[in-house]
């Protein structure tokens, strides 16, 4: 029996029988970090219900009351007394951003604009991730940054006075829009930020609904272009952050492989930045329906999502899906295993900077498992076939979404799969071993 929030470093996945139930995934992380700093640097006191409580966000609290800001939970709502958009505070300690690519990058330019210093860290996966991408176009706004190879740890000293830039990225990268975004706030003027394909608009949607001046959904050339004018102060705002997709894409491609299942996930954010897995599952021959779809009152779509076993077939997803599920490719990788047919990944190089790198643990994890695969530059090519063999141990790097994606296979192969390194799934989704048991998953400690 597996508690609750606590996860064993080392699991074993035995074949699953048929999954049913119902099951509500966690609230979405990346909201909740956005909802967290936002309302951080408005003016009041903000209400946040159905926070995510997991390492990365917890993280998100703890560095931002070290930059003073007050944050209290209460019966599950937190309540955040905001700073303005200046008024951070230096901070005596580290900030520890742990494992959290999200929480460094967009935390860095929303404090930019505030005349403080501050030094921040990270795990080992964190600080070997890229930071150029957010210090380059920072520093163009006047933060200073010090640092080696753009790497954590890292220090920051902030500006009183931010340039506004006209920024082209050259990667399509929700955080690194975010950043800019934040920074703009504090800037005597227009900023705008131009990306390849439209990534996750979560940031846009809740500026907006904190009172920003801010422009989006406009095409230039057929790039994304969005647009804020800083010295507009944020008002508090109550919110509550609807369930993960990216979570909850675990439980949709575990019932559409495993042969009898039928479940329905509760209170999914369907924002459609984010929702290129439910389109690549249909393509493949999923059974997936939504019901009850509403719009919360900060423009994201929320519904249930009823999904039942199908046989899959092998698909091409071209390089404009990978911006709209870029989380979800290691899961989809499971499912492309076990389709007939070939699955063709294309424009998977941003999947080399994730948690760790997951192009190569994508393909590592099937080939050991019996899959066949290739990859061309940043293409991935999935050979399926129905008999996986699995009985082998794949060490996750402590990466959560590689951990759940091979626990998921393992219900599904002919021999077991152990995982080493599954504490890292507490950084997203700490309930994940408990509540994919209860709906028939055969979860197991192995140490
Ligand atoms: C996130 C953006 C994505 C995603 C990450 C969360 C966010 O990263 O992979 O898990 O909340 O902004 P990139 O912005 O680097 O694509």
């Amino acid at each position: 029996m597996i508690k609750k929030n606590n996860i064993k470093n080392n699991l074993s996945s035995f074949k699953a029988k048929d999954l049913t139930g119902i099951i509500t995934p966690p609230p979405d992380k990346s909201i909740s970090h956005r909802a967290l700093l936002f309302s951080s640097l408005a003016l009041g006191k903000s209400a946040i219900s159905n926070m995510l409580d997991s390492a990365d966000v917890l993280n998100m609290v703890k560095a931002l009351k070290a930059l003073g800001v007050k944050i209290i939970n209460k019966n599950n709502v937190y309540y955040v007394i905001g700073v303005g958009l200046n008024g951070f505070s230096t901070p005596n300690q580290y900030i520890d951003c742990g494992n959290s690519g999200t929480l460094a990058r967009i935390l860095l330019g929303a404090i930019g604009g505030s005349k403080i210093f501050a030094t921040f860290s990270g795990d080992t996966s964190l600080s070997s991730r890229p930071m150029d991408r957010v210090i380059k176009p920072l520093k163009k706004m006047g933060i200073y940054f010090d640092s080696i190879n753009n790497k954590l740890p890292l220090i920051i000293k902030g500006s009183s006075d931010i340039l506004p830039i006209k920024y082209t990225s050259p990667i399509s990268s929700a955080q690194v829009k975010t950043t800019i975004l934040l920074a703009g706030l504090n800037a005597r003027g227009t900023t705008e930020i131009i990306e390849p394909y439209s990534s996750r608009n979560h940031s846009e949607n809740l500026l907006k609904y904190y009172g920003a001046d801010i422009k989006y959904n406009t095409k230039k050339l057929g790039k994304n272009v969005i647009s804020i004018t800083g010295g507009v102060t944020l008002k508090s705002r109550n919110l509550t952050v609807p369930g993960d997709i990216s979570s909850a894409a675990f439980a949709l491609v575990a019932a559409t492989i495993i042969p009898g299942s039928s479940i329905k996930v509760l209170n999914v954010g369907i924002n459609y930045f984010r929702s290129g897995i439910l389109e690549a599952l249909n393509l493949m021959g999923a059974r997936i329906t939504l019901e009850n779809k509403v719009i919360n009152n900060y423009e994201e779509p929320l519904a249930n999502i009823v999904v039942k076993y199908s046989k899959l077939k092998g698909v091409n997803l071209d390089s404009s899906f990978s911006a709209r599920m870029i989380d979800e490719y290691p899961i989809l990788a499971i499912a492309a295993a076990v389709a007939s047919g070939t699955t063709r990944l294309c424009g998977l190089a941003e999947l080399r900077h994730k948690e760790s790198d997951r192009f190569m643990a994508i393909i590592n994890g099937l080939v050991s498992c019996g899959i066949k695969v290739e990859y061309k530059k940043d293409d991935i090519i999935i050979y399926g076939n129905r008999e996986v063999s699995g009985g082998v141990t794949i060490d996750c790097n402590f990466d959560h979404r590689i951990a759940m994606s091979f626990i998921i296979l393992g219900a599904v192969s002919l021999k077991p799969i152990k995982v080493i390194g599954c504490k890292s799934i507490a950084t997203s989704y700490p309930t994940f071993i408990s509540e994919m048991n209860e709906i028939g998953m055969d979860i197991r400690i192995k140490d």
